[in-house]
């Protein structure tokens, strides 16, 4: 890894107040994206864990969360030579497989997919890790259609909402 790369990164993540729900302090790691080091240096740190000292992955798939997961995912499964598997929110996809449905921070909601995951071991990847009701949704999504989750990464946690007490193993590049 690269220390002063990770410095970098953690200045690159906005954060504005009431939105999109008065109370609510929204993170936003876009800014972060966009920097070529920075984004390859979030990626390393979150497969990290999964991976075996000569970089192999624990994983067949990267399972990423609708939005900003899917470009973490992406990233990850190319730079691993794994694929992906997109978890879309809710009334995104005609015909999904399976459906979970989760009270978030601000708002009810609901994530889907399709597909046989089958003797699959899936790394689950999002942006931020807030209550924490996505990822878990996420990994029943994943285990409904068949697949074994090996573990969670996200770049961002917000303490303070507790998301570890219902995710409690899931990695964490950065913590506020
Ligand atoms: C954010 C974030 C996670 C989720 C985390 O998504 O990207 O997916 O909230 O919250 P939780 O831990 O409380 O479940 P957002 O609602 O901003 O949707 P978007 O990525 O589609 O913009």
């Amino acid at each position: 890894g690269d220390a002063a790369g990770l410095q970098r990164a953690s200045a690159l993540i906005s954060t504005t107040p009431d939105f999109p729900a008065p109370g609510v302090l929204f993170r936003d790691v876009t800014p972060l994206l966009a920097d070529p080091r920075v984004y390859r240096e979030v990626l390393d740190a979150m497969a990290e864990p999964f991976c075996a000292d000569d970089g192999a992955p624990g994983f067949d798939l990267v399972a990423g969360i609708e939005a900003r997961g899917f470009v973490m995912a992406g990233g990850l499964a190319a730079a691993s030579g794994t694929g992906v598997l997109p978890i879309r929110k809710a009334g995104k996809l005609p015909n999904p497989q399976v459906t979970v449905e989760y009270g978030l921070e601000y708002a009810e909601a609901a994530v889907e997919s399709s597909g046989d995951l089958t003797g699959a071991r899936v790394l689950l990847v999002d942006d931020v890790l807030a209550t924490g009701g996505t990822l878990r949704a996420a990994h029943t999504v994943v285990e409904r259609l068949g697949g074994t989750v090996v573990g969670s990464a996200v770049i961002l946690e917000l303490e303070e909402l507790k998301g570890r007490t219902i995710v409690p193993a899931c990695h964490t590049v950065f913590t506020v």
